[in-house]
């Protein structure tokens, strides 16, 4: 079993639900937090009860949602004392605009939270009406600025493009306006919008961006902020050097990690297990059992191996060259634009990153067919 290096916390209240949201949130229900927070210290003792005394500490931990700066930082504070961590452990929070107050910022930084990630998703105010978020374009900047000077290590945003009411100017304002904020953040996410089922976009069912219009505004973000030090090293997410996601990258290099509380994923490098996802089937699962785990999935060795490709692909991490070239060939002509290649590495170019999915398809399909000439060879 791998390390899990990992602690996922899912904070599940939200005000309201934003038009895009598939996540596992619920708008009422605030009230039981105390109740909530009871069973996530359960089910992580129960964990740790598993490790006999033989886990060392957790080396991140994620609080994600939902909006976890809308419960007291007390709260956040005593799940953080209950979870062995090693020394200088990364302990990220998702905020939301709405619930920035310095005041509760700084009992978060005093409770030893180091990184931010505040939901922006947009500084056009139609975007944001659209996303049907609680605050403004105005709003989002002083909740910025208020992270900024609050004392964290780190402070990142999330965007999201692609709005069918954002057009080509209003996306460049807004890539405009993170552009002057750049020097507060060290980290940004920046997703195309998803349109997921049983959502109010999907219900909506306005005519999608095209695809062309989506891949120009993602690369003018990456070129604008390269100029500004922000690097991309995943696919949604830019950073300076050294201040990437530590607890992301777990996910992305195929790492182990704990997720406590409804909904969450877990993963020892072998298996996967997700937790029930409804409030009170959660609640009553972990406060009969100490656990609420709803099912699991072991993979083979082989459906490790694609994974690890298709995150490799999704990473500046890139790919060993070996995976996609014969010595000094490509296994498939047609995919080496698409690369540029650094001693052992193969990673994709910008442009390359747009067609990542296609991409890694290609290379499976020539591994594939490789392993089958070896066999008739
Ligand atoms: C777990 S969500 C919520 C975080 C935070 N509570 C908020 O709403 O600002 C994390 C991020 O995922 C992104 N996201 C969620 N749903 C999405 C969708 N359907 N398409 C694209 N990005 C999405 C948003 O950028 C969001 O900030």
């Amino acid at each position: 079993m791998e390390k899990l290096s990992g602690l996922y916390v899912h904070i599940p209240y939200c005000t309201s639900r934003c038009s895009y949201c598939a996540f596992a949130v619920v708008h009422n229900g605030y009230a039981g937090r105390h109740r909530y927070f009871d069973a996530l210290k359960r089910e992580l003792e129960g964990y740790l009860e598993l490790q006999g005394g033989e886990f060392v500490g957790f080396e991140t931990v994620s609080f994600g949602g939902g909006t976890p700066s809308l419960v007291e930082p007390e709260l956040i504070a005593g799940l953080i004392d209950a979870a062995p961590l090693i020394d200088e452990a990364e302990i990220s929070i998702e905020v939301n605009p709405e619930s920035c107050d310095p005041q509760r910022l700084a009992e978060l930084v005093a409770a030893g939270v180091t990184r931010a990630s505040v939901g922006v998703q947009s500084f056009d105010d139609r975007v944001l009406k659209y996303f049907g978020r609680s605050h403004d374009a105005h709003g989002a900047k002083v909740a910025i600025e208020a992270v900024a000077s609050s004392g964290f290590d780190s402070v990142s945003i999330d965007l999201v493009y692609g709005a069918p009411v954002e057009s080509e100017r209003s996306w460049d304002y807004t890539v405009d306006e993170l552009i002057d904020l750049s020097d507060l953040l060290e980290h940004l996410s920046a997703y195309a919008l998803q349109i997921e089922p049983r959502t109010k976009l999907h219900w909506m069912a306005d005519p999608p961006t095209e695809e062309a219009d989506l891949a120009g505004r993602y690369l003018r973000l990456d070129e604008r902020l390269a100029e500004v030090g922000l690097k991309n090293y995943e696919i949604s997410n830019w950073s300076r050097p050294g201040a990437e996601s530590r607890h992301n990258s777990t996910y992305w290099n195929g790492g182990g990690y704990l997720g406590i509380g409804m909904s969450s994923h877990s993963f020892d490098g072998q298996t996967r297990w997700w937790n029930v996802a409804n409030l009170a089937g959660y609640l009553a699962c972990v406060e009969g059992s100490g656990r609420a785990v709803a099912g699991s999935e072991r993979l083979t060795d082989s459906q490790i191996a694609i994974e690890r490709i298709m995150l490799g692909l999704r990473t500046s991490r890139g790919l060993d060259t070996a995976t996609v070239a014969v010595p000094g060939r490509f296994l498939d002509r047609e995919l080496e634009d698409w690369f540029e290649i650094s001693g052992d590495s193969a990673r994709l170019t910008a442009r390359g990153r747009l067609l990542a999915d296609a991409i890694a398809l290609r290379i499976l399909q020539s591994v594939e067919e490789g392993r089958d000439k070896d066999e008739t060879d």
